[in-house]
């Protein structure tokens, strides 16, 4: 039943048969939809078949009175109206109603044309209050999507500066594409849900974001890296991890974060280890290494995707996370090599 046909629906319920008849017999002829009910049986019965836009509940009634009915129907049909019925001696009782969610009450004996103005104005009142639920609802939908959108773009304007970054430089130029494209097909692999699929799709992307912060003397130092460069280059991570925090959820935050983390606890000032690190960032360590191995360095030449593929082999249970490795060497890209070699 629709919002409108239910706005006309009224559930008389009173044990008085007269009553009930007096009352069904005047919103009747002023066009509502009257049904009637004896007893808090028939109440429930009634609702659950078809919920009604308002009721109106006898307060004295033998068996289970309307005082006690009120919170049951007002907790179960909220949406619903009520307007209690009550003899001029129970005023103070239909007042408490009020306060426990009535929304009027009507003494008996009645004035028809008042019961049938508190009807008329409990019913818009309840529509009042659904058409600004509704609206509420629809404004909360419209800010979580523009929410997306805004969110969406500052993220598309970091990947612009990665790319640009990563441009000027010969040995990184594509990297995190490169990288998206493995942790995306181990994502897969992994049967990792869609949101999850978006956040490793965002967090391999973003990763190096960092590099912004790092040297890039010391990132194409031909040679070896002493400690204190070492250490210098990585804090990209870090400072990764802090670009993209205002704008990125949390998952996509700690993968940056965590993305040099060893499995085993070894990496360069860790603080967790093993499964505590995230699962994106575990996926992106290992299809970031991938890449980096198969890349050519200002330090060494590229290794062939056979010896990359070994070395991470070598280094499952160590550095990388068996579950990861096993479901790398699963993929499409993986398999090619394999079977080439
Ligand atoms: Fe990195």
């Amino acid at each position: 039943m629709d919002m409108q046909n239910q706005e006309q629906t009224v559930l008389v319920i009173d044990d008085e048969a007269v009553i009930r008849r007096l009352l069904c017999q005047k919103l009747s002829s002023e066009g509502y939809s009257v049904k009637e009910a004896a007893t808090a049986e028939e109440v429930s019965n009634k609702l659950r078949n078809s919920p009604f836009g308002l009721v109106i509940l006898d307060i004295k009634m033998p068996g289970k009175s309307g005082i006690e009915l009120l919170p049951e129907i007002k907790a179960a049909y909220p949406d619903t109206a009520v307007i209690m019925a009550t003899a001029v001696t129970e005023l103070s009782v239909a007042i408490q109603c009020i306060k426990q969610g009535a929304d009027d009450y009507i003494c008996k004996p009645f004035n028809l044309d008042e019961v049938s103005l508190s009807v008329k104005g409990a019913l818009e009142k309840r529509q009042l209050q659904l058409k600004i639920r509704e609206y509420q609802h629809h404004l909360e939908e419209k800010i979580e999507e523009q929410t997306r959108e805004i969110r969406k773009i500052f993220l598309g304007a970091i990947e612009a500066l990665v790319f640009a970054l990563e441009a000027k430089d010969r040995y990184t130029a594509g990297h995190s594409r490169r990288v998206t494209e493995v942790a995306l097909a181990i994502g897969n692999e992994l049967s990792l849900s869609e949101n999850d699929m978006e956040d490793l799709r965002w967090g391999s992307l973003l990763h190096d974001v960092g590099k912004i912060a790092v040297d890039q003397l010391i990132q194409n130092k031909p040679g070896k890296l002493t400690r204190e460069e070492y250490e210098h280059i990585m804090i990209h991570a870090q400072v990764g991890a802090g670009i993209v925090k205002p704008v990125a959820n949390v998952k996509v935050v700690e993968m940056i974060e965590h993305h040099h983390d060893h499995y085993d606890g070894t990496g360069l000032h860790q603080v967790i280890k093993g499964n505590d690190i995230p699962l994106a960032a575990r996926i992106l360590a290992v299809a970031d290494a991938y890449d980096a191995m198969t890349s050519e360095r200002p330090y060494r030449s590229a290794m062939s995707r056979k010896e990359a593929l070994d070395e991470i082999k070598r280094c499952t249970g160590t550095q990388f996370d068996s579950t990861i490795t096993t479901a790398f060497f699963k993929t499409p890209i993986a398999e090619t090599v394999l079977t080439e070699a």
